[in-house]
């Protein structure tokens, strides 16, 4: 059994041996495993290192800002911040089928990082966020492909670069810890999952900015009263998804022909399986009220109370 920190520092040390003053490229996506991979490498040689945070404009409200205030005010790292929303938006134009969605976005992902790094010279190595599960699935080629899972930050095969993955060997539990031994923040390493394609699969049929806008500040209410209700360690991963179904409700005087949201909150190990959470009555009676009065355009909300399977946790 390792210590952290241990593991931490041999593997600070072990990079800074192998890198010397070679420099280092870092995909970044926000989530725990390529934050806590990025750090680490970060304290090994520092300037040596640059990451590219492509920002495709499917992430949750303000996460962008989050991820690179967090890298550049809080460590002091070289950061490149690609603002790729509007690629992402005119390929997903028209497309409605999950997998297509899944396939575009992460070809288009591809791109964007090959031709940012093209503009970068001199590096030899690129850091991957990969952990031990990632290693084991990857392993095992099933047939059966229930959803494709590219998880955005998966990067072209054919790279010149050596790949340097200093988290292979950990599972999340270890490296949430290896995270806070570094010296992340709590709500960095215990993020709940989130998927490379991001709201675009929570969106059902076609991606617009309306769509998103009405995804993005239901699932901001959301998980702000998860957060008062202190209720964020318990529930594995919550968010709202936009099932594109209207319904008529009355406002006033008037009556309202206006879109449903859906609340998915479940309880999981390992993402494998799940159960609904039980989240209080009242914290639910809030968190729809909140909703149906700060954001236009919804009149009506839905609770998920699927377990997977037969479900799965995305609505797609
Ligand atoms: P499902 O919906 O299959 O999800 O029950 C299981 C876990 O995987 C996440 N997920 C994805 N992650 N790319 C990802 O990186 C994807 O395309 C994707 N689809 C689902 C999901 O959020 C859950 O944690």
């Amino acid at each position: 059994d390792w210590t952290m920190s241990n593991f931490a520092q041999t593997k600070i040390k072990e990079i800074k041996e192998k890198v010397g003053d070679k420099k280092v490229l870092c995909g970044l996506s926000g989530g725990v495993d390529s934050s806590v991979a990025a750090t680490l490498v970060y304290k090994a040689i520092a300037d040596n290192l640059t990451c590219i945070f492509v920002d495709h404009g499917l992430l949750r409200k303000d996460e962008g800002d989050q991820v690179e205030k967090l890298f550049t005010s809080e460590f002091n790292m070289n950061f490149i911040r690609v603002d790729a929303k509007l690629r992402f938006l005119n390929k997903l134009k028209g497309v409605s089928d999950p997998e297509r969605k899944r396939k575009i976005i992460g070809e288009e992902f591809i791109r964007v990082f090959e031709e940012e790094s093209s503009k970068l010279e001199g590096i030899d190595y690129l850091v991957q966020g990969t952990i031990y599960p990632d290693v084991v699935e990857s392993g095992t080629d099933t047939a059966e492909v229930i959803k494709s899972h590219h998880n955005v930050g998966g990067l072209p095969e054919d790279v010149d670069f050596e790949l340097i993955e200093p988290l292979r060997e950990l599972f999340k539990d270890e490296v949430r810890n290896v995270g806070l031994e570094i010296g992340l923040k709590e709500d960095v390493v215990f993020r709940q999952p989130f998927p490379g394609p991001g709201l675009a699969i929570r969106i059902m049929g076609e991606i617009t900015d309306e769509r998103l806008h009405l995804v993005r500040e239901s699932d901001a209410i959301l998980r702000e009263e998860i957060k008062n209700a202190g209720l964020e360690k318990e529930v594995w991963q919550y968010f709202t998804v936009l099932p594109n179904v209207r319904s008529v409700g009355v406002m006033g005087d008037e009556r309202t022909y206006s879109h449903a949201i859906g609340i998915r909150a479940v309880t999981s190990i390992d993402g494998m399986t799940s159960d609904w959470a039980r989240i209080p009555y009242e914290v639910l009676d809030k968190i729809s009220s909140r909703i149906v009065n700060e954001v236009q355009g919804v009149n009506r909300i839905l609770y998920d109370i699927t377990t997977k399977p037969p479900s799965t946790i995305e609505w797609e």
